[in-house]
């Protein structure tokens, strides 16, 4: 099947929609055509008649720009193809440029192009908006035209907009989220099914989630773009990737995940965003989460966020994060608001990202832990231990006494004390982290996870 032109529609009242919207369609420019892109090309083609009738003028695809435009691609037309990105986003007939190759670079220098153009842009590159959103956003705002990206963030979950929109009224207090698939889908099976690491993340790889180098994903890159993203809007301040504090899943073990069990938690990779006295801390982070937070349900490779505003209180996005169809279901979303603000010859809602908070040093964030150490069950080592946690002013909440099971029993280390502290400051915590490391009454590093939504 060819998905060329639209059929031509009838209107209601049985006009053809030539003549109820009269003028030359919007012309979009298409960059890349992977597994986004194919997909969003795909609706534009199908979809026309309905796009068309959304818009109130036809939406055609004008160009598609690849690395290699020879390539056979099924049900697209061929003629659409070009190598030569550069012209197609500078091409004054082009009224909307939809970026989905990804990285920083070329992709900056074409969005930038695109709007001196004057296209309004879609994209749903959340690496080059968490580098260089706010240039991006100003030079939209200098030539009158618009910046969407709801894609960036969390594939088809609306969120950037609730967030830019529908909450811009309110204060939002924090937005605590799952934002990356790939994490979640391998926290979940060393979860469900026992894996270790290693054998979930192989896992993800054959199924497709995670790509063969997947350092962007379990080192929390991906994460923190996103975080930088949602922080900045929550805030209305201009917060980037470099400035968020960062931690991925690499170092999570299976008794990680069984003493989170005991805890009645599991361990989840979070984006936090917050505003702490000292600045909006924004931090991705392993953490364990009540199984009944409603972050803690959250299956597979799915994605969630959670955002607590002043006046609209508690309220949860979830939903498919990534994959071809849904993030490019975000991307035609876009698409058709642009589409409409360029029919009425106005630009949509500008960013609201206008402050300039600073953002706060992890040392300063105020948060819980669960710490465990490895000590000797004898007389008189509780309350020696206790009194390093009270010198620091770090109030304990429980704590937890096991045998010691494996490396370490023969030396005479013979239990495990797991503690839950209260909520405390960030440096004050690693201060008896410290302490305790260079004891003598604790065996080698202790181990420690941040506890979020209790
Ligand atoms: N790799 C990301 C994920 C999707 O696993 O969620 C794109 O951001």
């Amino acid at each position: 099947m060819t998905l060329t032109s639209p059929r031509p529609v009838s209107a209601p009242s049985g006009l053809p929609q030539e003549q109820l919207h009269p003028g030359t369609p919007l012309r979009v420019g298409l960059l890349g055509c992977g597994v986004v892109g194919s997909q969003v090309a795909r609706m534009i083609l199908s979809r026309s008649d309905d796009i068309c009738a959304r818009v109130g003028r036809s939406v055609e695809l004008a160009g598609i720009a690849v690395a290699h435009p020879d390539r056979p691609r099924a049900r697209l037309p061929q003629d659409l193809f070009t190598a030569d990105a550069e012209s197609l986003v500078a091409r004054d007939d082009i009224d909307i440029v939809v970026e989905v190759i990804g990285g920083i670079h070329p992709a900056y220098e074409l969005i930038m192009t695109a709007i001196e153009h004057g296209s309004s842009v879609v994209t749903a590159n959340k690496a080059l908006l968490a580098a260089h959103g706010h240039e991006i956003y100003a030079a939209a705002d200098a030539h009158g035209v618009d910046v969407y990206y709801e894609a960036a963030v969390a594939g088809a979950i609306p969120i950037v907009r609730p967030l830019r929109e529908s909450l811009v009224g309110d204060e939002i207090r924090r937005v605590m989220g799952i934002v990356n698939g790939t994490t979640n889908y391998i926290l979940d099976k060393m979860t469900s099914e026992g894996m270790s690491f290693d054998q979930a993340l192989a896992d993800a790889q054959r199924l497709g989630f995670a790509e063969s180098d997947p350092t962007a994903d379990v080192e929390g890159f991906d994460a923190a773009a996103k975080a930088a993203i949602l922080a900045s809007l929550a805030f209305h301040t201009r917060i980037r990737g470099s400035q968020v504090y960062r931690e991925g899943i690499t170092g999570i073990t299976p008794e990680d995940i069984t003493a989170a069990r005991g805890m009645g938690c599991v361990i989840k990779l979070l984006a936090i965003c917050e505003m702490e006295p000292e600045g909006v801390s924004v931090r991705v982070h392993p953490a364990l989460v009540p199984e009944d937070h409603p972050l803690g349900g959250i299956r597979g490779a799915n994605n969630a966020i959670f955002v607590e505003a002043r006046e609209a209180g508690h309220l949860m996005f979830m939903g498919p994060g990534a994959g071809g169809s849904p993030t490019a279901s975000a991307v035609m979303g876009d698409l058709v608001t642009v589409a409409r603000n360029r029919m009425r010859g106005v630009a949509g809602q500008p960013q609201a990202i206008y402050g300039d908070v600073p953002v706060a040093d992890i040392g300063t964030v105020h948060t819980r832990f669960q710490l465990s150490i490895q000590v000797r069950d004898q007389p008189g080592i509780l309350s020696q231990v206790a009194s390093i946690f009270a010198s620091h002013g770090v109030s304990l909440q429980t704590v937890q006494q096991s045998a010691l099971e494996g490396a370490g029993k023969e030396d005479g280390w013979s239990a495990t004390l797991r503690m839950v502290v209260h909520q405390t400051r960030e440096s004050d915590f690693e201060a008896c982290l410290v302490e305790l490391s260079q004891s003598p009454l604790v065996n080698g590093e202790p181990r420690f996870i941040r506890v979020e939504g209790m």
